[in-house]
């Protein structure tokens, strides 16, 4: 899915400002401008062949919705519509979610924020196409797990975590804990740049119940918001990280964090067991080549033997520079999976490591981070950047988490 086509985008409508828009994105690499049309109840030939993705409509009342041209929009095409309004935007806003708009955007606006929010509603309706099912909302208010695994080394689970981890702290606002589980050979802290002062091993060998209090001593905290629990310095310390002390570990942090993102060992251990337990969303990564598209089949088979939820499973492909090019479809058929995500392979990724930043922070416009963004917002709504601050003083309502199939 996370193709780099640009997304087409007609614009409809008038208001001040609009032009500036228009001139904005037609010279920005991810947008294409496929249509313009002031009224677009006379254009709804050209709007319907378009092949629009996103509908930009400007309108010069920001206090109701023009809902005539709405209709004629909706008429041409079922691309989802975006407002855009220079006027004061009292109360539009819910009153044009209500009525299935996608976003209102008021102006003046960034071009980068303006690109997001397109961005963000074209990565909405593909997670929706995606599925079967919708994106649905957790009722709970408890933070998620968010579990990578693969039966393969090397195919870029802690490049993956830890970058997700970055993302979901930095773009969705939430409070994140990034959990190393590669007990032997976790490398999280290194890839995010933190000393490993303390472990998942001191955490576990305190002695007495772990409560969030406990935990929060033991947390690494990094400067995009992740706070890290990295892997035993010493690998013969890992034997001695109990799952029962694992599973504990994840049902505290479910207290006190919006999503815990669990990095993992290329094999099933019992704490990858006890994680699974645990787990809302696991991301199954493959490369593809046949050797892991055979192991991934098999770890299906044993998810499903141990009754592990199938709609909570989304394979992710990660292109990781390798050679490597299966088919897409012939995957899909094999591992009778769709593809909920696809990391292209860049050079960026193996320059971030180097310099122990995490790949967004490194490379922000880079393709992997695109794509990562696109995962970030599937699971988690985006907040804008004013809301964050509040939300990492915990002073914002618990997240919205979407969990939705993928097969
Ligand atoms: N999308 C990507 N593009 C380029 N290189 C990648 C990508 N993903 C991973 N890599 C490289 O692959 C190697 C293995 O990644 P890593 O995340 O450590 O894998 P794993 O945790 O599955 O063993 C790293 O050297 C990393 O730089
Ligand atoms: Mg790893």
């Amino acid at each position: 899915m996370a193709e780099q086509a640009p997304i087409k985008v007609f614009i409809t409508g008038a208001c001040a400002g609009l032009a500036e828009v228009r001139q904005a994105l037609s010279t920005h690499p991810d947008i294409e401008i496929v249509g313009t049309a002031v009224e677009p109840g006379k254009a709804d030939q050209k709007l319907a062949a378009s092949g629009a993705s996103i509908v930009l409509h400007g309108s010069a009342r920001g206090d109701r919705l023009p809902a005539a041209e709405i209709e004629s929009i909706r008429h041409a095409t079922a691309a989802p519509i975006i407002l855009v309004t220079s006027g004061a935007a009292g109360g539009l806003l819910g009153e044009a979610l209500s009525a299935g708009i996608a976003d209102v955007i008021m102006l003046p606006q960034l071009t980068d924020a303006l690109v997001f929010t397109i961005q963000k509603t074209a990565a909405m309706v593909a997670a929706r196409a995606a599925g079967p099912t919708m994106a649905l909302r957790s009722s709970s208010s408890e933070g998620k797990v968010l579990t990578v695994f693969s039966p393969k080394g090397g195919v870029g689970k802690s490049v993956i975590a830890t970058s997700l981890a970055t993302q979901i702290a930095r773009r969705c606002g939430r409070r994140v804990l990034l959990v190393d589980l590669d007990l032997q050979f976790g490398d999280v802290a290194i890839m995010m740049g933190v000393e490993p002062e303390k472990t998942i091993y001191d955490l576990v060998m305190t002695t007495g119940e772990l409560d969030p209090e406990k935990l929060a001593g033991y947390v690494i905290p990094h400067a995009s918001g992740v706070d890290v629990v990295p892997a035993p310095v010493r690998p013969e310390d890992a034997e001695l990280v109990a799952e029962d002390r694992v599973g504990r570990l994840l049902d505290v942090a479910k207290e006190t964090y919006d999503a815990i993102v669990v990095d993992t060992p290329a094999h099933f251990q019992a704490t990858t067991l006890a994680t699974l337990d645990r787990t809302d969303r696991l991301l199954l990564v493959a490369s593809l080549d046949i050797p892991t598209v055979k192991n991934v089949k098999l770890t299906l088979q044993t998810l499903n033997l141990l009754h592990y939820p199938k709609d909570r499973i989304n394979l992710v492909v990660n292109r990781n520079m390798s050679k490597a090019d299966l088919d897409r479809k012939d995957v899909e058929k094999a591992l009778e999976l769709k593809i909920a995500f696809e990391i292209p392979g860049d050079r960026e990724v193996g320059l971030a490591l180097n310099r122990g930043i995490p790949v967004p922070m490194s490379a922000p416009r880079s393709a992997v981070t695109k794509a990562i963004n696109e995962m970030a917002d599937a699971f988690f709504e985006r907040h804008a950047a004013k809301s964050l601050d509040a939300a990492r003083k915990g002073a914002v309502k618990r997240p919205s988490f979407k969990l939705r199939k993928a097969a």
